[in-house]
């Protein structure tokens, strides 16, 4: 096994968009390797990123000392089951799949396994994204660094110490760009509603959302200071904010986050009764 090797199982779209972060921030080429059970998508990967492809994980496994889990978390208990006992206890297990817990993947693995599961999110393939990440007990300070470094070729990371906590996370920022998504719709909708061509309307929701976003990602004030800086008494947009108070927005947008949480949790409680 060599020390620097990082081998990605699943050679899907997260996977791509990880891997052309991690080569845009200088990794060798020779330092991934990937495997898939899809052939076609291997030898695509194989000519976009010149790295070495494998169809059977254990061969890949047991060569890297880090290993990102990168398939449908349906199919996790299979991949790791299938290498239960074969890897050191020096390697470690990066998970992106969502839901799936660490304590599950460590049992299916036969034990003692250094693993960090992660909460990304889609805006990852435009290198914009969030990590949430959890640590077991067995991950080193090292092994922390390492992780970070791989998922800050995509975007941000963040920590947790609580892995339960990363239900809270995905229904934030890994289910968040929907909530974005679902408002551009809506604010395109009211534009066209009050004239504007659909085409305008949508691309004056899609401008303002990402100069809104910029704004507060740059801005030393925090969301609420920004609103009140831009919201003039009496005028056109407290208009609008005070319709959508009385309407009751906070507390439907906490519900839905709620909503996502609760569903995180399931799904990992589901998926952990594999046998
Ligand atoms: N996409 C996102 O925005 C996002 C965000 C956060 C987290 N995630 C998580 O990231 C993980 C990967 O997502 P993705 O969108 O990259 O999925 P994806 O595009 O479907 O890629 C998964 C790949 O794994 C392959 N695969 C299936 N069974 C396999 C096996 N036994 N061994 C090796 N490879 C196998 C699949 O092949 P087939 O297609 O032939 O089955 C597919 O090529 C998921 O667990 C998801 O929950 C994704």
């Amino acid at each position: 096994m060599q020390n620097s090797l990082i081998g990605f199982i699943g050679a899907g779209n997260m996977t791509h968009a990880i891997i052309s972060g991690l080569i845009n921030n200088n990794t060798n080429h020779n330092q991934i390797k990937i495997s898939d059970t899809n052939e076609a998508l291997l030898l695509l990967r194989k000519t976009e990123f010149n790295i070495e492809i494998f169809t059977d994980n254990t061969k890949l496994a047991t060569q890297c000392s880090t290993i990102i889990f990168a398939v449908k978390p349906q199919v996790l208990s299979s991949v790791c089951k299938n290498l239960k006992n074969k890897l050191t206890t020096n390697t470690l297990i990066i998970s992106i799949a969502a839901g799936v817990r660490s304590h599950d993947i460590e049992r299916w693995l036969g034990g003692n396994q250094a693993i960090i599961r992660t909460m990304p999110n889609t805006p990852a393939l435009l290198n914009q994204g969030i990590t949430g990440l959890f640590a077991n007990k067995q991950v080193s300070n090292k092994q922390k660094f390492l992780a970070e470094n791989i998922l800050n070729s995509v975007g941000e990371c963040l920590w947790v110490n609580d892995e339960y906590l990363l239900n809270a996370i995905t229904a934030v920022s890994g289910s968040g760009p929907a909530y974005f998504f679902l408002m551009l719709e809506s604010m395109t909708k009211a534009g066209v509603t009050l004239g504007l061509d659909e085409v305008v309307a949508q691309k004056l929701s899609i401008q303002t959302a990402l100069g809104a976003s910029m704004m507060a990602s740059r801005s030393k004030d925090s969301p609420q200071q920004l609103r009140n800086k831009v919201t003039s008494k009496n005028g056109t947009t407290q208009a609008a904010i005070e319709s959508l108070q009385n309407q009751d927005f906070e507390i439907i947008i906490a519900h839905a986050i709620r909503a996502a949480s609760d569903k995180s949790n399931k799904i990992g409680i589901e998926l952990s009764n594999d046998e």
